[in-house]
């Protein structure tokens, strides 16, 4: 669990914001942007795509240690089948071609979801991006894909189950730590900031516990259009906001 000395006051670049230490990003609003230019909805998962690597520069800048991205959720299995292909051909080449630079830049790279429902091509790809940049140090770059938070749970769930019924651990000693332990995130603190694009206010699915105490920030830009300005707003409302954590105030 995050704790109140997760973010920090950022120095240079950034000063006089606090900078969460880490930020997700559900990259909402690619179809909207296309159909308002006349233009059919992929095009705005293709702009999308450039928002996402100007995303990546900003968190680099501003010093964000853990950046995860929500990509495509389980539920996102709904739209047409050419929208689907599209969107995965663009992550296939996002993660074969970024890779280069963004392991050059010390980037470490992490996908969370289900990925053993996915082309085996597609697996061989993300278990390579891993392995390769599991060593960096900078900035740790997480994409949600194929992800849903629900179940995420019940996975963790299932497979807690499956250690009891195994006699590795017992029943009274599951605590939220075995819970966290045993998610897509394990290892990886909890957001401090969950920011939103295309003006929908709802989670969708994305980082259901860790989120629990994650302020969150609803932005109406569409996501192709994102850039540093509503980087650096979302970075102001975060430095605004008093965390409790369930707690009082600290006297003054
Ligand atoms: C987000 O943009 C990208 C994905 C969900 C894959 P949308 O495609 O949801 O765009 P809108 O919300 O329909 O505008
Ligand atoms: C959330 O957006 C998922 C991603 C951005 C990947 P959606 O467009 O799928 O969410 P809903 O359908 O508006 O809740
Ligand atoms: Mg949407």
């Amino acid at each position: 669990m995050s704790c109140p000395d997760s973010d920090r006051d950022a120095p240079g670049v950034g000063e006089g914001l606090r900078i969460p230490m880490h930020v997700g990003v559900t990259m909402d609003g690619n179809g909207r942007w296309a159909v308002a230019r006349g233009k059919p909805r992929t095009e705005g998962h293709r702009e999308g795509i450039r928002a996402l690597r100007r995303l990546v520069e900003y968190a680099i800048r501003y010093g964000v240690r853990y950046l995860t991205v929500y990509s495509f959720s389980s539920e996102n299995w709904r739209r047409p089948k050419s929208e689907i292909e599209f969107i995965f051909n663009l992550m296939k080449r996002f993660v074969e071609t970024d890779l280069q630079k963004l392991h050059k830049n010390d980037v470490r790279i992490r996908i969370l979801g289900e990925r053993h429902t996915l082309e085996p091509g597609l697996q061989g790809i993300i278990d390579r991006v891993e392995t390769v940049t599991r060593s960096n140090r900078g900035l740790n770059l997480n994409v949600a894909f194929n992800y849903g938070g629900r179940s995420e749970i019940v996975a963790a769930a299932r497979q807690i189950a499956h250690r009891v019924a195994a006699g590795e651990i017992r029943a009274e000693d599951v605590d939220e730590k075995t819970f966290s332990d045993s998610l897509f995130t394990a290892g990886i603190p909890d957001p401090d900031l969950l920011i939103r694009t295309g003006g929908e206010q709802r989670t969708s699915n994305f980082l259901v516990w860790q989120g629990a105490y994650s302020e969150l920030v609803f932005q109406d830009v569409l996501w192709p259009d994102f850039n540093e300005d509503d980087f650096v707003a979302a970075l102001q409302v975060f430095s605004g906001r008093q965390r409790r954590f369930g707690g009082v105030e600290a006297a003054q």
